[in-house]
């Protein structure tokens, strides 16, 4: 092989060993296992899909009054505001559910482990791009008006 084709192939290398790397990234950095992703999925598959959307998609107009003045279930991708909240602050809203908001999102204190809780943070939270991750981490660490 030629120099030219040997520094070529060492630089195809090392390209295609970057995008792996990238491509790993999401749960890499992220607080979570892919095995907590997967609990996460069945969970809230199960118990929150019926009001928030299979992929946490729902509700799309979720700024917009029901007729009985109450707010739908917003979507908990990076959509609406899920990521404002720090973990032990979601965790607190699925626990006493919206209650203490004059909510109407039911409480799971008595039907979900904090595993399980957990496992659905981290299921919503695979579908937040890793800039808003990445603003979400920060916030936790005092930077919340940003
Ligand atoms: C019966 C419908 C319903 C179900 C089921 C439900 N939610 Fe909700 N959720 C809501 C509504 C409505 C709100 C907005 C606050 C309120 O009105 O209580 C909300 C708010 C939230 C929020 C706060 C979002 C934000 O941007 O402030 C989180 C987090 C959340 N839900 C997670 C979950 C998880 C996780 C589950 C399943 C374990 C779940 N919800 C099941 C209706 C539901």
């Amino acid at each position: 092989m030629s120099l030219k084709n040997t520094i070529f192939l060492i630089i195809l290398l090392l390209i295609v060993g970057v995008i792996f790397i990238n491509s790993n990234k999401n749960t890499n950095n992220r607080w979570y296992t892919e095995k907590q992703v997967s609990i996460g999925k069945e969970v809230f598959l199960k118990n929150c899909a019926s009001c928030h959307g299979t992929k946490a998609e729902k509700t799309v107009d979720w700024m917009k009054t029901l007729p009985d003045g109450s707010y739908p279930p917003p979507p908990l991708n990076e959509n609406a505001h899920a990521w404002h909240h720090p973990k032990w602050q979601l965790l607190q809203i699925i626990t006493e559910g919206g209650a203490p908001y004059d909510g109407k999102m039911p409480a799971f204190k008595d039907t979900l482990t904090e595993e399980e809780k957990e496992a659905s943070i981290s299921y919503f939270q695979s579908f937040w791009s890793d800039k808003v991750y990445e603003i979400w981490v920060d916030s936790r660490n005092g930077l919340k008006d940003k």
